[in-house]
């Protein structure tokens, strides 16, 4: 069965001590995970070790970085690298958030070489892609997304292309309140699907994780998540309430 995943991404949100206590609240939960089930939690660099220290090995429980640097090592003054977050044994990192590509001018070479290097550290690389709500309107969405995919991913072997994760996140319903309909995310996770079959074959395809994201909420998870080919969340706001995101773990099928 196909992994399903809860990920939690902090964005640039809570002090030390809020963190501590969301994961506290969280794991207060005691959420029991089924091997196929996963909860992901994308923090800020400063909280990676604290984060991996209240999960404690918990079964299920991880930790991601939320961005990593496209060079290996140097003089590149506040950056952090792949090797840095493999260090501190950090299994998941971000790659591509729709935040970065806008503020950062994160391109999609640039993402390809951070993945890169990840992958070489043994990091497993979380891949957001989506559209802008221009694209939507126009009806581009496929094409633009397919683009996304094939100049960040299609240079990996279908062997390596298998252990990475993907998530769809359509930039018009982040953070907006506005979620895609259960039907608009089921078929652009089929159509990111078919993609990935027609370059590495459907058993390939059907090993990756899709996760959607964009005002995913505790009320709306399951829906959303009992999409053939949705396979889980990324979550924003409502990951930052232990309740919220509680229920949204609860919510993977
Ligand atoms: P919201 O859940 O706040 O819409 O954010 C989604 C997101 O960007 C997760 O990476």
């Amino acid at each position: 069965m196909r992994k399903k995943i809860a990920a939690a991404n902090w964005k640039m949100n809570c002090t030390l001590q809020q963190g501590e206590q969301l994961l506290d609240g969280i794991l207060g939960a005691n959420i029991e995970l089924k091997a196929h089930q996963q909860a992901i939690f994308a923090v800020p660099f400063p909280y990676l070790t604290m984060a991996t220290a209240k999960l404690n090995g918990r079964k299920g429980y991880s930790i991601a970085a939320q961005n990593v640097y496209n060079k290996k090592s140097g003089a590149y003054t506040g950056e952090v690298s792949a090797e840095m977050l493999q260090s501190i044994q950090v299994p998941y990192c971000l790659v591509g958030h729709s935040e970065r590509r806008e503020y950062f001018s994160e391109s999609n070479q640039m993402l390809a070489e951070k993945i890169d290097l990840l992958l070489a550290n043994g990091i497993t690389p979380i891949f957001c892609c989506g559209e802008p709500l221009s694209i939507r309107e126009a009806g581009t969405q496929n094409s633009f997304v397919a683009k996304q995919l094939e100049e960040s991913l299609f240079h990996l072997s279908a062997e390596v292309v298998a252990t990475i994760v993907i998530a769809y996140e359509p930039i018009w319903a982040i953070g907006t309140g506005k979620t895609a309909t259960a039907d608009q995310a089921q078929e652009i996770h089929a159509y990111l699907r078919s993609v990935l079959a027609g370059k590495y074959g459907q058993a390939v395809a059907d090993q990756i994780p899709v996760l959607y994201g964009g005002s995913v909420k505790g009320s709306n998870a399951k829906e959303l998540f009992s999409c053939p080919d949705v396979d889980g969340g990324l979550v924003g706001g409502a990951s930052l309430n232990a309740e919220e995101f509680a229920t949204i773990i609860s919510s993977l099928p």
